[in-house]
């Protein structure tokens, strides 16, 4: 057998269709979705369909999408354009220990400005409590850090894969009147989510998170929320995009993040099943081969593709290496090249140790149960060996 791929939070790879569809618009089909003539009038309607397909994921109105480069670029967006708008209302801002460095760093630049962030930690499930959010709002002083105007918290996390109460946080959000980001760059595309349900006010999300290119990805902002104040762009430029993402669009990659997002509505559900059952499988399989086997996080609350587990006694870059073509990883890609423990599984309350000893699985669509007999042999085989050796760390 091949490599066999496992690591599908960092990246999904394009899936077929998706490649089709695009393909005509970097070929014939290249006119610029802002000329008036006839050609870029013909793009405009395509990348309406596109915003359609993707409304229809999210289940929203068509003029709730905006597009964006990936959630990296939606996370800034919201979480500085909401804090420069709002600043003579509150300076203050709210979000997990476990985000993304895509939050996590851009709420560091706001605390460089004068906000102040208040990072709350999370259960030993990888869960934040909503208690804890209603608990850190703060409604003093209007223009002050004493008055908070954002919550940001990730839909599904990256590394252990824990999906966050966000019905329950948009509640507490909006009846304190604050405005409420979810990142949600694992968790739209990955499940089925109704946007309109959850009740957030602005969700960022990831074309290639769920089978589009790498550079595409977008915003959800609910035009009906009352405690929702225009955001203020961080970029100028040509007015695209309702003036908050300037640009010429990138259709062929647009088109792509469309019908992404249109086979993701109607297979998401029986690829989630598949997964659910081969992770169910892959889990009590390796429990059964090794002895003192941890997962990291709530398996309850979890994307069915994600399994996050400490291996005592080993050092599971040393693992990663073994295992050769098989693709997991020890924590986030973004972090991948830090020598730091995980900030996710240290939120966790794992030590250094544990969390270096942390490996992470992501299923896909295309895992297979061959393919993972292969990884549970390899595993195993290369748990025990590396057990034999002298500890490093
Ligand atoms: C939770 C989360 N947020 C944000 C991002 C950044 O997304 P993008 O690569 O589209 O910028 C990622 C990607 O790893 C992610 O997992």
């Amino acid at each position: 057998m091949g490599s066999i791929y496992l690591d599908h939070h960092a990246t999904t790879p394009v899936d077929s269709r998706v490649l089709a569809a695009m393909k005509p618009f970097l070929e014939t089909h290249y006119a610029n979705a802002g000329s008036s003539h006839l050609a870029g009038r013909r793009i405009r309607k395509h990348v309406a369909t596109a915003r359609e397909q993707v409304a229809n994921l999210l289940g929203c109105g068509v003029g709730e999408v905006l597009f964006t480069s990936g959630a990296t670029e939606s996370n800034n967006m919201a979480i500085h354009g909401v804090a420069r708008r709002s600043q003579c209302q509150g300076k203050h801002i709210i979000t997990s220990q476990i985000e993304h460095s895509a939050v996590l760093f851009a709420c560091q630049a706001l605390e460089k400005e004068g906000f102040e962030v208040t990072y709350l930690p999370v259960g030993k499930d990888g869960i934040v409590s909503p208690g804890d959010i209603k608990a850190a709002i703060r409604t003093g002083e209007e223009g002050t850090t004493d008055r908070t105007v954002l919550v940001s918290i990730m839909g599904a996390n990256n590394e252990i894969g824990t999906i966050q109460p966000i019905k329950e946080i948009s509640k507490i959000c909006n009846e304190a009147s604050v405005v409420f980001h979810v990142d949600a760059a694992q968790y739209i595309g990955k499940i089925p989510v109704n946007v309109k349900e959850l009740g957030a006010d602005l969700m960022s999300f990831s074309g290639h998170k769920m089978y589009a290119p790498k550079g595409v990805g977008g915003f959800y902002f609910n035009s009906a929320s009352k405690r929702m104040p225009c955001i203020q762009p961080i970029m100028h430029g040509g007015g695209q995009e309702g003036g908050l993402r300037p640009g010429t669009l990138p259709v062929p990659m647009v088109v792509a993040l469309g019908k992404a997002a249109q086979i993701a509505s109607s297979e998401q559900e029986q690829h989630n099943d598949k997964e659910r059952q081969l992770r169910d499988w892959l889990w009590s399989s390796l429990r059964s081969n090794i002895e003192g086997l941890k997962l990291n996080g709530s398996i309850e609350h979890r994307l069915p593709g994600n399994l996050n587990i400490c291996v005592s006694g080993i050092d599971a870059e040393l693992l990663m290496l073994r295992l050769g073509n098989i693709a997991v990883s020890t924590g986030s890609a973004c972090s991948g090249k830090s020598s730091a423990p995980s900030h996710v599984l240290k939120a966790l309350g794992l030590s250094d140790k544990e969390a270096y000893a942390s490996v992470r699985m992501g299923l896909g669509r295309s895992t297979t149960k061959e393919q993972l007999e292969v990884v549970i042999k390899e595993f195993t085989d290369s748990v025990q060996k590396l057990r034999k050796l002298p500890s490093l760390r």
